[in-house]
C-alpha cells in the first residue's frame, strides 16, 4: 500500500485523517440540530451538499469532514454558530457516539456500486492524495476485497442499513436525484424541515446540475479549509462525468459477473440493494 494511505481497525484512510483523531471521534460533542451528510466515496457528497447549501434561508455552515485532519478538528467544529451540515465517508460504527445519543439528523446517499466503483477507480487515476493503480481489472480487485480507502462498499451500506428505520436517517439515492432531482430535493429539504417554494427547488436544481457544478469548479480557487473531501480539495478533480451506468464501459462480461455473484452474497438481505436491479 502506497503512504498516502494507512489502517484503522481494518480500514484504510487517508493520511489526511490522523490516527488521532480517529481514536477520538467519540468525544466530539453534537449539537441536536447537526445535519450529517453521509455517504461511501464518490456516491454524490459534494452534489448533495451543493443542495444543501443552496436551499434559500437555511441559515447552515457546511463544514469539512469530522473526520479529515487532526486532533485539532473537534475544537474547530465547536467555532461554528449556525446549524452544522457535517460530512463523513465513516461507517456507522464509527460514527461518534454522542451522534448517535442526540439523534441528529442524517441523510445517506448511495450510489450503485458499479457506478461508484468506476468513479472511485478513476480518483485513484487522477487524485495525487490516493495511491497509484495500474489497471480497472487491477482496481476492481481491490474495490471487491474491500481494499480501498473507507473500506468495502457492502460493509459500509449494510452498516448504515442495519438503522434503516432509525427516523433520523434519510436515505437517499443518487440515481433518484439523477432522475427527478426536485423530488429528491423536496424530500430534502422536508427532512430538514425547511419551507421552500417549487421556483426555489427548481433554482436549487439548476445551481445544483453537473454542467453548473463543473464550471463553478474549474472558476473556484482550492481553499483546502472549505473542502468537503477528506481526499482532494481540488474540485476539479470530482466532476467527471456525473452520468449514471456508466460501468458498462469498463466491466468485461466476467467482471460482472463476478461483481454480481458478490453482490448477491453480501447483499442477500439487503433491502436498498434492491434499488439497484434497475442499474446492473
Ligand atoms: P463520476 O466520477 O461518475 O463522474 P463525490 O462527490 O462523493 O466525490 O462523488 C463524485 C461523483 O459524483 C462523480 O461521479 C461526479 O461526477 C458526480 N457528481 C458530482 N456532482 C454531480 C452533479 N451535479 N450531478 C451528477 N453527478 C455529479
Amino acid at each position: 500500500q502506497s503512504s498516502s494511505l494507512h489502517k484503522f481497525k481494518e480500514i484504510l484512510f487517508s493520511t489526511m485523517s490522523s490516527e488521532e483523531l480517529l481514536n477520538s471521534l467519540d468525544s466530539f460533542s453534537a449539537r441536536e440540530d447537526d445535519v450529517f451528510l453521509v455517504s461511501y466515496p464518490k456516491s454524490g457528497t459534494h452534489w448533495f451538499a451543493k443542495v444543501i447549501e443552496n436551499i434559500p434561508n437555511a441559515d447552515i455552515t457546511l463544514t469539512s469532514p469530522i473526520e479529515l485532519g487532526d486532533i485539532s478538528k473537534l475544537e474547530e467544529l465547536k467555532t461554528y454558530c449556525k446549524r452544522r451540515i457535517i460530512p463523513t465517508h465513516l461507517n456507522y460504527n464509527m460514527l461518534p457516539m454522542d451522534i448517535k445519543q442526540k439523534q441528529c439528523k442524517i441523510i445517506y446517499i448511495i450510489r450503485n456500486p458499479k457506478d461508484t466503483a468506476v468513479s472511485l477507480f478513476h480518483y485513484y487515476r487522477d487524485n495525487p492524495n490516493l495511491p497509484g493503480v495500474e489497471t480497472w481489472a487491477a482496481f476492481l480487485e481491490l474495490f471487491l476485497r474491500g481494499n480501498v480507502v473507507y473500506g468495502s462498499w457492502f460493509d459500509h451500506v449494510l452498516s448504515w442499513e442495519s438503522h434503516k428505520n432509525d427516523k433520523n436517517i434519510l436515505f437517499i439515492f443518487y440515481e433518484e436525484m439523477k432522475k427527478d432531482s426536485s423530488k429528491s430535493i423536496k424530500k430534502i429539504t422536508s427532512f430538514l424541515d425547511i419551507n421552500v417554494s417549487d421556483n426555489e427547488i427548481n433554482q436549487i436544481a439548476w445551481k445544483s446540475s453537473f454542467r453548473e457544478m463543473k464550471n463553478n469548479a474549474a472558476k473556484e480557487n482550492c481553499d483546502p479549509n472549505k473542502t468537503i473531501c477528506v481526499l482532494t480539495s481540488n474540485k476539479n478533480l470530482v466532476f467527471r462525468k456525473g452520468a449514471v451506468g456508466d460501468w458498462i464501459n469498463y466491466f468485461t462480461s466476467e467482471q460482472k459477473r463476478v461483481f454480481d455473484e458478490l453482490f448477491t452474497e453480501k447483499m442477500k438481505h439487503s433491502e436498498l440493494a434492491r434499488h439497484f436491479e434497475d442499474y446492473s
